[in-house]
């Protein structure tokens, strides 16, 4: 169901133009957006999330042409960008030396990411507000990404002053991050569009991050996307006391188990994760179980992002700062 309409809409835009955080649907996941150009507005962004300072910011833009505004643009950008724009792709470039964006959304480097979003809402959302907009994903720092607008309020519901809803998010994993660098492509982060895809337009394989620049990417902390319970991956069934998350033929029957997806579709799997992940977690809490156990993923195609989110997900707590 969706309350989205033209009134709506307008509110959102008057708000974004106060400085003020509306969330909207994308078709990764929902994002919490703001005026990418006013700093306090950016600042508020931080302050809700909890997110450490040094966590750039994706802004979202209607198009190439509004990007390249505050961007510089190699010839690989533009090829990335008119092949999977408006779409699940954040291209990190060169901020522009008369870049309007606040600083702030770049933490202190000299890049900024910017994405194009699919998504019928927040494209009309940037062309009514008419500026570029900062928007993280719509959660608590290091929690797991919303894909309803109904995750959007119960996490973050005091804290924002709008919920655009658009239903459910159609790919259900944040964009892929490749960072361009001259001639080189970095893959910061695994996400909705699948590698091969992109270095099959590229004509290039994407370069691994290195080490020493982190943390590029949160999404690249150790643990990220995380649900309370425990994860157990490559799991063939459920062992007593835990819940189940299969997938294609590793699923399991009865009340404590979902499957991402019974066809073994991987974009089906991708949309319903979060979601699921979280609908475990709950289920765990209410019935004292001690894990969720989950199904091998195949790692083709969107299934590198899927295992990218289930490995963080699992990933031991207390090391989701690096330094
Ligand atoms: O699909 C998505 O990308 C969603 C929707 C709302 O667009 N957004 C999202 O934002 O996932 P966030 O903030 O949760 O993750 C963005 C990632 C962060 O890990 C951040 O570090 C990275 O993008 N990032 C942003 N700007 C960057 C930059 N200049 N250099 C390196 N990494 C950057
Ligand atoms: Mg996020």
């Amino acid at each position: 169901m969706t309350t989205f309409d033209a009134g709506s809409l307008r509110s959102a835009a008057a708000l974004i133009a106060e400085g003020r955080l509306v969330a909207m649907p994308t078709e990764t996941v929902y994002g919490l957006a703001a005026d990418a150009t006013n700093d306090t507005a950016v600042a508020r962004i931080f302050e809700a999330k909890g997110r450490p300072q040094f966590n750039p910011l994706i802004v979202h833009v209607a198009d190439a042409a509004m990007a390249r505004r505050f961007v510089e643009w190699p010839p690989l950008a533009e090829k990335l960008a008119s092949r999977f724009w408006p779409g699940p792709l954040t291209l990190v470039l060169k901020r522009r030396a008369d870049c309007a964006v606040s600083l702030l959304a770049s933490a202190g480097l000299d890049t900024l990411g910017v994405r194009a979003p699919a998504h019928p809402v927040a494209q009309a959302l940037i062309r009514e507000a008419g500026r570029p907009l900062a928007a993280p994903s719509a959660n608590p720092s290091g929690a797991i990404s919303p894909t309803t607008a109904a995750h959007v309020r119960e996490s973050l519901g005091d804290k924002v002053d709008m919920i655009l809803d658009g239903g459910p998010c159609p790919v259900g994993l944040e964009s892929t991050i490749v960072k361009i660098d001259g001639d080189g492509a970095v893959l910061l982060r695994p996400g909705g569009v699948a590698r091969a895809q992109i270095e099959s337009v590229a004509g290039r394989k994407l370069g691994a991050p290195s080490q020493a620049s982190a943390p590029q990417a949160p999404g690249m902390l150790a643990s990220h996307y995380a649900p309370q319970t425990p994860l157990r991956l490559n799991a063939r069934a459920p062992c007593d006391g835990e819940a189940y998350l299969g997938f294609g033929d590793a699923g399991s029957a009865g009340p404590l188990a979902l499957n991402l997806s019974a066809s073994a579709s991987l974009q089906e799997a991708a949309a319903n994760l979060f979601a699921y992940l979280r609908t475990l977690d709950k289920l765990c809490a209410r019935r004292g179980l001690r894990a969720i156990a989950v199904a091998p993923i195949p790692s083709a195609g969107l299934g590198e992002a899927i295992n990218d989110r289930l490995n963080r997900a699992a990933a031991p707590r207390g090391h989701s700062i690096r330094h």
